[in-house]
């Protein structure tokens, strides 16, 4: 039976975050009727374009911008409160009312200020080469309080909880001497403070607090259509990514049974998405980086800077043998590759085909930081495109070069590209067949 209309869809990150995912869940979202953070924390920026406007969300999902979406931020998710507040008021300022459609888990666990604190002294106290390069969000530190069970706070809590000042008073107590034995420090935390965010919480997404498990699979049993919107990518997921360079969730399609508390079944389609060239943002190891000229020339030409943090990002080519590897482990019916454009000019571009250990060449992804420090890549040099690529709108228009890079991509990472990103604008979207029939066209916002 030919589909009408898309089904159930999950838009991931295949790389070390930052892919340009904002964009796609932008252009998908006006076809879902609910838009699901189900992992993550305010580590993620979904940076989206609309006409002169630039959202920037880290925490709501980026269907909220969209008139008729429900946006739910599921259970695996570590929310930060006055993160969330802030992007509402943001929104509010430009005339965006997210408070009607906004469901939060009662399930979600709260990153609370000590878990920022705990996330700062502990990176402080690693030294160089062991520093993970967080974004200080507090999220390893509240996912592990979370695991550990005696000193998380949910939105449940929030709402239900007798007696939560007291715990508060002692998970602060607690938390102080852990600080001072293990940093020497604790930056002023008081219980005070916490209370006044947990007060502020209450006060404001008290209202948005819901059984979103059970709303989520009531509406997908009525027929109602899903976009899940994973937050990092899969070379920062915590099980299949860099280890120990990685952020503390499960980013790809495997996170939704979990931070959703939707069976995976449910998907029809996932798209993994992928920077036609890599970055990463933080330490650890990374394969194809260009630490010299051409590295900078890409950073310059993509705006390579974090959206989260500001900082510089690492920049490289393609490594089709991480990105293989997440096709692989999340099963991605197709692949989105963003920012063809900032390879215009480039007379060559990289492709990294396996990697180089010793004597050994390689085309698995190594589970061993230490052998991903060693390697190095074999990388096949194609020829580049002059032309700018901003103003293509149908994939049969990009340059012959450009087509045989994507094709090569394709090939190599083992999934169809469906989707081309030429520019930060909606329009400059290029959809191939099948999602073509699926998705009309997106039309400009640029004035
Ligand atoms: P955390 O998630 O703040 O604990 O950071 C762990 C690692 O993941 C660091 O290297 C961060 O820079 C990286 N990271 C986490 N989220 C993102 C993201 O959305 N984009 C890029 N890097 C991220």
């Amino acid at each position: 039976m030919t589909e009408t209309r898309l089904e159930n869809t999950c838009v991931f990150g295949l790389s070390w975050g930052d892919e340009g995912k904002g964009k796609i869940v932008d252009l998908l979202s006006p076809h879902f009727d609910i838009v699901v953070r189900y992992n993550g924390g305010a580590n993620a920026g979904h940076t989206v374009c609309v006409g002169s406007e630039k959202y920037a969300l880290h925490l709501l999902p980026t269907g909220v911008l969209q008139e008729s979406a429900v946006g739910v931020i599921g259970p695996g998710v570590v929310v930060d409160p006055l993160g969330v507040m802030e992007e509402m008021d943001g929104l509010a300022v430009r005339g965006i009312d997210v408070a009607p459609k906004l469901k939060i888990s009662e399930r979600a666990h709260l990153v609370m200020p000590y878990h920022k604190v705990e996330d700062r002294l502990s990176e402080r106290a690693l030294s160089g080469d062991t520093r993970i390069g967080t974004t200080s969000r507090g999220i390893g530190p509240c996912y592990a309080d979370k695991m550990r069970r005696t000193s998380a706070i949910r939105f449940a809590d929030l709402l239900y909880e007798d007696g939560l000042a007291d715990r508060v008073q002692s998970i602060v107590a607690g938390k102080k001497a852990y600080f001072q034995a293990a940093f020497g420090d604790d930056e002023g935390l008081a219980a005070k403070d916490v209370l006044a965010v947990i007060d502020k919480a209450r006060d404001r997404l008290g209202a948005f607090v819901a059984d979103t498990t059970d709303y989520l699979n009531s509406a997908e049993r009525l027929g109602q259509r899903i976009l899940f919107e994973g937050a990092n990518g899969l070379m920062l997921d915590i099980d299949h990514g860099t280890y120990p360079f990685v952020t503390s969730s499960s980013t790809g399609p495997h996170g939704i049974g979990a931070g959703a508390g939707v069976p995976g079944s449910v998907l029809r389609y996932r798209i993994g998405v992928a920077k036609a060239y890599s970055t990463r943002v933080g330490a650890g190891p990374f394969v194809t980086e260009l630490a010299d000229a051409t590295g900078d020339r890409i950073r310059e030409a993509g705006h390579e800077y974090g959206t989260t943090t500001g900082r510089p990002r690492r920049c490289g080519w393609f490594d089709a043998v991480a990105c293989g590897y997440a096709v692989r482990i999340s099963d991605a019916t197709h692949v989105s590759l963003m920012h063809l454009d900032t390879l215009s000019g480039f007379s060559e571009v990289g492709v990294c085909v396996a990697y180089r250990i010793g004597s050994e060449t390689i085309r698995a992804f190594p589970g061993a930081c230490s052998r991903l420090e060693r390697a190095e890549p074999v990388v096949e040099m194609m020829p580049g495109w002059d032309e700018g690529l901003r103003s293509v709108r149908v994939f049969e228009d990009l340059p012959a070069s450009t087509r045989a890079y994507i094709d090569r991509i394709e090939s190599l990472v083992g999934a169809p590209v469906a989707i081309v990103g030429v520019g930060p604008d909606r329009s400059q979207t290029l959809v191939r067949e099948p999602l073509k029939r699926l998705i009309p066209v997106p039309e400009s916002t640029l004035t």
